[in-house]
């Protein structure tokens, strides 16, 4: 039965995952998969997230199926994280998913269903997943110019400019903070340029918002998210709660769809409802139960913002620390980029014989290109350890 299938290749972050745990070297640091740390290289359960499970457990009567589209609370409630106190809610749905790949997906399947002939544009370069995830679907995938390679920021000019030519039979997929493996943020005024082309030109925006509460602040995070949905008429979100809420391995995330009407967005939602049951039938609801609790039980909510304003925190108190270093160790400002990123990613802008020398020489494991996750350096050692094979690797 299997004889015939082609082989297939490893995805190169989980594949990371595997090469980091079978090395022996006492050593070794993990800048590779997106996962955050606090400073014993641990990833917590959140406080807030401990005593929402213990609430649920002890008052939990059943484990009956929640339903198609999830607990219809949790999806108001990520409805309003992400959108806040915008008028036109009548015109947005929510539908709880399998994380935030899991609304990508079925988001991807939907959007097929209403237009087959649309090429997704993402980010060059963008998440390695959003390749294989959009070509599932059937869709064309083509890139727009994102991050300059030289400064390590954002080439708005020659993004907007690509998306400008966009109409019609496009959709542009953009992260929503946290851009993900670049760390380089948007601008507010290159967001409020892209819901104007998306509104002038017709080009549908698609979100990616994995990391909302992990760059700036929660509302901040939301700008672009909250500006296109001004601007447009129609347009979707893919969230995820793996981050922001330290739930990972529980599979929380969202698919958010905006439409003209409320009549246009049930439609969408309708056919969200008919690709999850011919996939995975039902989401898994532990998770989403957990964040529903938080977000609607006012002391867990106060312990969870204190919480996530520490994880962001220190993770840009890390990016602060290794511009820092690097500074001193090189004598130029060539890193100070990693200061002004936002999230956990930044890229070096590697080349694989360097990334290579990375994990061979110095056991460090950054993901290709020379994405690292600055969250994985665990203290002052880690963090000199890393600057010195960081400068050996490029000198
Ligand atoms: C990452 O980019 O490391 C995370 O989004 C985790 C993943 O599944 O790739």
């Amino acid at each position: 039965m299997f004889e015939k299938l082609a082989p297939t290749p490893e995805d190169p972050i989980i594949k990371l995952i595997g090469l980091y745990k079978n090395d022996p070297r006492s050593n070794k640091i993990d800048v590779g998969i997106g996962v955050f740390k606090d400073n014993n290289g641990n990833t917590p359960i959140m406080e807030s997230v401990r005593l929402a499970e213990t609430r649920i457990h002890d008052a939990q009567t059943t484990k009956a199926y929640v339903g198609l589209a999830g607990d219809e609370n949790f999806n108001q409630t990520m409805i309003d994280l992400i959108f806040g106190d915008h008028n036109g809610k009548e015109r947005i749905r929510a539908v709880q998913t399998p994380g935030g790949c899991g609304a990508l997906r079925l988001l991807s399947d939907m959007l097929f269903r209403a237009a087959s002939d649309r090429t997704i544009w993402v980010s060059d370069p963008t998440w390695g997943n959003h390749y294989p995830v959009f070509r599932q679907a059937g869709f064309k995938v083509d890139s727009y110019p994102y991050l300059n390679r030289e400064t390590k920021t954002v080439n708005e000019d020659e993004m907007l400019s690509k998306i400008s030519q966009l109409g019609t039979n496009d959709i542009v997929l953009l992260h929503g903070c946290c851009h993900n493996p670049t760390g380089a943020e948007l601008s507010e005024e290159a967001w409020d340029e892209v819901g104007n082309l998306a509104a002038k030109n017709g080009f549908f925006p698609y979100v990616d918002l994995a990391y909302q509460g992990f760059g700036n602040s929660l509302s901040q995070d939301a700008y672009g998210v909250r500006t296109l949905m001004e601007k447009v008429e129609s347009m979707v979100v893919a969230a995820s709660c793996s981050k922001n809420f330290g739930l990972y391995r529980e599979r929380v995330g969202c698919a958010l769809m905006v439409g003209k009407t409320s009549e246009e967005v049930d439609l969408a939602r309708s056919n969200i409802l008919t690709a999850a049951r011919s996939s995975y039938s039902m989401p898994p609801d532990h998770g989403a139960a957990v964040v529903n609790l938080i977000m609607n039980s006012p002391d867990l909510k106060s312990t969870w913002e204190t919480e996530l304003t520490a994880m962001r925190n220190r993770i840009l108190s890390l990016r602060k620390q290794a511009s820092d270093v690097l500074r001193e160790k090189t004598d130029s400002e060539k890193w100070d980029f990693i200061e002004h990123h936002r999230g956990m990613f930044s890229l070096l802008v590697l080349n694989q014989e360097q990334t290579d020398a990375l994990m061979h020489e110095h056991a460090v494991y950054a993901v290709a290109g020379g994405r690292i996750n600055i969250a994985g350096l665990r203290n002052d050692e880690q963090l000199n350890a890393f600057a010195d094979a960081l400068v050996a690797v490029t000198s």
